[in-house]
């Protein structure tokens, strides 16, 4: 089983890391004592990941404990998933090491608090795009062809996406990153129907509320919290079954389904005082 994560030197690219290098020693275990397949969803041993983020020192770390912990292998990739050039190399390196990936997951992103009426925050709303949309295109690019040859073969296949509640409506304050995520949200249906011709499975996965320095930084209540340990077994169940859309924690997907049926007066009344994230002054 090859997996290849962005976002990986924090958060909850960090933690489906750990989660699926645990899977992965789990299905070891299992297999070598029934010999039956693995109720972990990972079906094949043993298994390769690749992580990406820009600080190489955090990467580093993570391979060393992946390695002494559940005798994983990986290979790190200190690239800035604005880098298309830098992306698609370390996608080749990666095939050429271990073979085409089963799961792809594109975690890497930026939350900022942004205003269209400063000047300055046009250049945070273009990296925020940059990063939370371009780089998903960027990451699943590359891989897309080895892995039509990795279904054909009858292996899993699946490029998964991270979106987030926050690109079911527009939030105040947030504009660049809720714009954002409904970027993501609507370019990975659009991929998951592409895609299905192929047998490539493409799932997104909008989170609620994570514990991670994301939201470390903000300073109102956080509905639903979830720690990312809880929040990676559950991300990497939803992958195992195929989920084509799933909001975690569920209660933040009730809350999510309910949101996209309030009519435009009630949304604008609702988000008058709603807490907005900080601007970078
Ligand atoms: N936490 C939440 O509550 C929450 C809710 C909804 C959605 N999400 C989404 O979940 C994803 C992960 O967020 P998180 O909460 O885990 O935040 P995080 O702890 O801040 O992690 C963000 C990750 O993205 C990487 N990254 C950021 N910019 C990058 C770039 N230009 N190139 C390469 N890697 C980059 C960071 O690595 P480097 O800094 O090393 O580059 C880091 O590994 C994001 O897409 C976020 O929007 C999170």
């Amino acid at each position: 089983m090859n997996i290849f994560i962005t976002g990986a030197s924090s958060g909850i690219g960090e933690a489906l890391a750990y989660e699926y290098a645990k899977r992965a020693s789990l299905s070891t275990n299992e297999n070598n004592a029934s010999g039956s397949l693995s109720s972990t969803g990972l079906h094949g041993i043993p298994c390769n990941i690749g992580l990406v983020g820009r600080r190489i020192d955090m990467l580093q770390k993570l391979a060393q404990n992946l390695q002494q912990q559940y005798q994983i292998q990986t290979a790190i990739y200190a690239v800035d998933v604005r880098d298309k050039t830098a992306l698609a190399n370390a996608a080749d390196d990666f095939i050429n090491r271990y073979g085409a990936p089963n799961i792809v997951i594109a975690s890497a992103g930026v939350s900022r608090g942004t205003l269209t009426e400063y000047f300055e925050d046009i250049a945070a709303f273009q990296a925020v795009f940059d990063i939370n949309v371009m780089g998903m295109v960027h990451t699943f690019q590359p891989f897309i062809e080895s892995m039509k040859e990795v279904s054909q073969a009858g292996q899993p296949a699946q490029l998964v996406g991270v979106a987030s509640v926050a690109g079911i409506r527009g939030l105040p304050g947030s504009g660049a990153y809720s714009a954002s995520k409904a970027a993501a949200i609507t370019y990975l249906e659009s991929l998951r129907v592409e895609m299905q011709h192929f047998n490539i499975h493409v799932s997104t996965i909008a989170p609620g509320y994570i514990r991670t320095p994301m939201t470390d930084i903000n300073t109102y209540k956080m509905p639903f919290l979830m720690d990312t340990n809880v929040f990676a077994h559950k991300f990497a169940n939803a992958v195992a079954k195929r989920k084509r859309f799933t909001v975690i924690p569920w209660q933040m997907g009730v809350v999510a389904r309910m949101l996209r049926f309030i009519p435009p007066f009630l949304w604008d009344w609702a988000m008058k005082k709603a807490p907005r994230k900080k601007r970078l002054d």
